[in-house]
């Protein structure tokens, strides 16, 4: 007999940084962060997780992830099987008469619906997946906020996943990491109207790592340390309560903030980390004139560990944040023909801005705020 469970988990695009690790073996980060979950129709990962008896023990534990092999002896995913089989093993020792899942070889096949070459995090959706698929697999009570526990140890960003809508990670400051979990801030159905446009610059290969760039600004930033004392805990109350009101400016402002407040950490790591480049200006300089043009924040951009503008508005704003974007990039793969239809640019970037973005931007993903994992019996 082989046991089954199938699972999507989504990318979500935090719009208050998690960056710094006060225990690198946990995965317990130094400040809480807050995020955005997309919705899994643009963006999301598909994983199976079977397990059985018949599956040779020799071959251990697998993952396919996008129809390769992938490690599974590292370290993060290693935790997360370890922690996963401990639960389990919990409810068999209880249950005698439980299958002893908890001693088979685990099995997992895992896809996105998305090019890896988007350069788009996908840790996050990914341990997210691997995480829900097999607590669904071993029948496991946990809540979400509970498996956030075994999914933060696979990647931090990945604590997130298991919520849809408005998401915190809260830092916790347990030495044991029990108290740094994610919890969901607001439902998607609270503020539906958020949407994303990730403009997707030319794929080159990303340079430092988080993992690694965040432990460097930790250990060298002095600048970093005031971002952890007092700017994002201001952020994150200020977010927070721009959320529960739904507060676009607000929301618009702390986001745009806390983003550079992040990539000027990374300028202050010594040697320096630079994730954004010259497209990536170029998007906060259209962002800023779009704004400008409005006469209020009508769109918000942010950057993770690499070069891609995640930009942020409310549906009503489409014309004048899509319908000037699709102006300036014409062509480019990745538009949604029906969300554009009747979309004027009304009005136009300046020049050097508009041919950086349009040599710079390789694709574009149109999407919104989305729901949470979603247990599939698609196999
Ligand atoms: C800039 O979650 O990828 O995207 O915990 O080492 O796997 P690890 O790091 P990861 O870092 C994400 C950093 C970020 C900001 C964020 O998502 O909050």
């Amino acid at each position: 007999k082989v046991y089954r469970a199938s699972t999507t988990a989504p990318v979500n695009i935090a719009v208050v940084k998690y960056w710094g690790k006060r225990d690198p073996k946990l995965n317990l980060p130094t400040n809480s962060s807050l995020s955005v979950t997309l919705s899994q129709a643009d963006l999301r990962t598909l994983t199976t997780a079977s397990c059985s008896a018949a599956y040779p023990a020799s071959e251990g534990d697998s993952l396919l992830l996008n129809g390769e092999a992938a490690d599974v002896t590292n370290a993060r995913t290693q935790a997360c099987f370890r922690e996963l089989r401990r639960r389990r093993a919990a409810l068999e020792a209880a249950s005698p008469a439980l299958p002893k899942l908890s001693t088979y070889p685990l099995r997992l096949v895992s896809e996105n619906n998305f090019p890896t070459a988007a350069g788009l995090a996908s840790s996050a959706a990914g341990f997210a997946a691997l995480v829900r698929a097999v607590a669904d697999l071993y029948e496991l009570p946990d809540s979400p906020a509970e498996l956030s526990l075994v999914a933060r140890q696979g990647s931090g960003s990945a604590c997130r996943s298991l919520f849809g809508g408005y998401v915190a990670w809260r830092a916790g400051s347990r030495e044991d990491g029990l108290d740094s979990v994610a919890d969901q801030v607001a439902e998607a159905a609270h503020w539906p109207e958020m949407r994303a446009v990730v403009l997707v610059a030319s794929a080159e290969k990303k340079g430092v790592s988080s993992t690694s760039g965040m432990q460097q600004t930790v250990a060298t930033s002095g600048l970093f340390r005031e971002r952890v004392a007092t700017v994002v805990p201001a952020n994150m109350a200020r977010m927070e309560k721009a959320i529960a009101d739904k507060n676009f400016e607000e929301f618009a402002e702390v986001t745009m903030r806390d983003s550079n407040s992040f990539h000027a950490t990374c300028a202050d790591t010594y040697p320096p980390i630079f994730y954004m480049n010259d497209v990536s200006r170029a998007a906060v300089r259209a962002v800023e004139a779009i704004n400008a043009h409005a006469g209020r924040a009508v769109a918000a951009y942010t950057f993770d560990a690499g070069p891609n503008a995640v930009i942020y508005y409310l549906e009503k704003d489409a014309e004048v944040v899509v319908g000037t974007l699709y102006h300036v990039l014409g062509d480019t793969e990745g538009w949604k023909r029906e969300a554009l239809s009747g979309l004027k640019a009304s009005m136009s970037l300046d020049s050097g801005v508009a041919a950086l973005l349009k040599g710079g931007i390789s694709r574009v993903i149109m999407t919104a705020v989305g729901e949470g994992p979603q247990k599939t019996d698609k196999f």
